[in-house]
Order: C-alpha cells, then structure tokens, then sequence
C-alpha cells in the first residue's frame, strides 16, 4: 500500500471514492465540471412531475446490492424493484431467502434481475460455484416475483396506468468466473437491445459516468440509454454511487459525458486550453441557459425529463446497510 492510501489521502482502488488529492491529481477540470454539473441539474428543479396527465401517480421503491441483508422499514408502494446483488454467496438458498423476504412486501407488483454476486441465476457462474465446492445447487420459488433477465414486462396500476419494465444482469467484468452474467467492455451486449418503449429500466451496472464512481459503469449502456431514453433507470452495483441524478438527454448532458471520456496523463494537461475546456465551457453555457429558459419562460414543473437512480442499499464497500432511509422512492 502507498502511503498516500494509507494516509487516506488517496483511494486504494477505482471502486472507493476519490478523495480531493485523487480529483485534483487525475483532473482538476473533471472535478471542477462535475460539481458545476450537480449544481446545474439542482437549479433546474425536478426532471419531471409526478403522475402528469394521469389521474394517479405511480410510487416505486428500489433496492439494490442487499447482499443477504433484509433491509428494515422498506416503504410500501405499487412496485418494488431489485436491481440485483440479492446475495453475497449466489446459493439458490441464498437467493431463496432474499426472494421470501421480497414475496412477503406489500408492493402490488415486484421485479428483480440478478447481479454478478447471484450465481445460481447464470449457468456458467452456477458451475463455477458448483466446482469451487460453495453449494450451488437447489431450486429457486420466485413466489410472484418477476424475474426479468434481458427481457421486459409490462404492469398494470390503479387507474389503469401501465409501466413497461425492462431488466438486465448485465455487468462488464469484475471478478472471476463465479461472477455471474459478465461481459468485456469492449463487447458490451447493450447496442439495440432495449425496447424503445421501455419506461422504467433496470440494469445492474450503471451507465457511466453517472452515479458509478465516475467511470466504473458501462458506456455502451450510456449509449443504449441515449436511445431508449427511459423515465425511470435503476441500478446500483457501484455502491458509493448510491443517489439520484436528472438526466434530460440535452447538449449540457452530452457536453459533460464528452469532457468526462477525456482521458488525462495528469493536472498539467488541464492547464492547456485545449477540447476539454471547450467541453466545459459548453457545459456551463448550455447548463447556464437551461436554467434560465426554464425558469423564466417555462415556470415550475414543466421539466421533461429523466431520473437515473443508484439505489444500492449498503455502504460503500463494507456490506453494511445506510443508517438512513435504504430504499429509494420515485413517483411516476
Ligand atoms: C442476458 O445477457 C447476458 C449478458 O449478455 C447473458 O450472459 C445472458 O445469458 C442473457 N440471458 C438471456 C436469457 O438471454
């Protein structure tokens, strides 16, 4: 370990959160950009108002990366969603466990997909688990829980509102073989893959660089999202990431992915005017203008927008669970 790390002045790896040294040394004008970035969505208020032109209003709750745990007080709501990392060890009992606990909520209706830690779900990790001699075999009784493995659902609410459900495992690779459902980056399975008429969508892994440490998630994702451009996307995997971010598929949004997929040697390049300032001023000037056209010619609740959600339930790396409010609430 360096000493840096062991002084807490840097991150011993890309999964924790860089502190101020690490912002400073891998890019001052990243660190600067995203913080101007948090600023801008919070002046345009609310990416979208809840249940407008409907008579109801939907409320899901989401959870992710549980790990074995049952989180306390889950807030009721017509849909519960589980963005995977049911498990730590991916045992059918395992998974089984989290699914009884799932089944026995309130919510109308519930979807999970798995995470990488949910072996059992994926036959190459299931054998995998089987050959490392952990427990891998069993059946798994969903109970009414929707099971979506790249596939979608459509649900039905009080007012005959209804919400087309995507869900994927889908993870680029961290781990060996007994990680389930993992791709290389490169060969990202997402491109066209997502139906466009996809309202909430669940993912295990982020998109990058929102919500996920600022590049561990996946950027073919980002662009699948692009397209598909949902109202709801949930994921978590990236637990530090845990939050909620607007997304409004804009020129300022698009300003920031492109300064944040500028990759740097060091501080220095920073002081060069070069494409990354221009990146940043079309950051401010199309975030700056946003602002003012919305609230000066539009008025409050007229955002037509998105929210990304990283509902990871437990702290950072430690595997234990927020104090405060785990489950993250959205009205549709
Ligand atoms: C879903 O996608 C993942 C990643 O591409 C793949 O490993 C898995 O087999 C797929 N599952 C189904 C049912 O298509």
């Amino acid at each position: 370990m360096g000493l840096l790390v062991w002084l807490r002045l840097r991150r011993p790896n890309t999964w924790e959160r860089p502190t101020l040294l690490d912002g400073l040394l891998d890019s001052p004008l990243h660190w600067l950009v995203a913080r101007l970035y948090a600023v801008l969505l919070l002046l345009r208020g609310r990416p979208f108002r809840p249940g407008h032109g409907h008579s109801s209003t939907i409320k899901v709750v989401c959870l992710s990366d549980t790990h074995g745990h049952v989180v306390p007080d889950v807030p009721d709501g017509d849909l519960l969603v589980h963005c995977g990392d049911l498990t730590d060890a991916g045992s059918a009992a395992a998974i089984q466990a989290q699914l009884d606990w799932l089944a026995a909520l309130p919510h109308r209706h519930k979807v999970v997909v798995a995470g990488n830690h949910d072996s059992w779900f994926d036959p190459d990790a299931r054998r995998a688990l089987a050959d490392a001699a952990r427990k891998a075999d069993g059946e798994v009784d969903f109970k009414g829980v929707v099971y979506l493995e790249n596939s979608s659902v459509t649900l039905e609410f009080k007012g005959g509102r209804k919400l087309n459900v995507y869900g994927s495992p889908a993870v680029p690779t961290c781990g060996g073989s007994t990680n389930a459902f993992q791709y290389e980056r490169h060969l990202h399975p997402w491109h066209g893959r997502i139906p466009p008429e996809t309202d909430v969508l669940v993912t295990h892994t982020p998109p990058r660089y929102h919500l996920d440490l600022a590049g561990v998630g996946c950027a073919g994702l980002l662009d699948e999202v692009w397209r598909v451009k949902p109202k709801l996307h949930v994921f978590g995997h990236v637990h530090w990431g845990r939050g909620r971010q607007a997304v409004y598929f804009d020129e300022c949004q698009r300003a920031y992915e492109t300064l944040m997929a500028r990759q740097w040697k060091g501080p220095l390049r920073d002081l060069l005017p070069g494409p990354a300032w221009a990146d940043a001023f079309s950051v401010l000037w199309y975030g700056v203008n946003s602002v003012l056209f919305k609230w000066l010619m539009l008025g409050p609740g007229t955002n037509n927008g998105g929210l990304m959600v990283n509902a990871a339930v437990v702290r950072g790396n430690t595997r234990k669970l927020v104090r405060r409010s785990p489950a993250a609430v959205v009205e549709l």
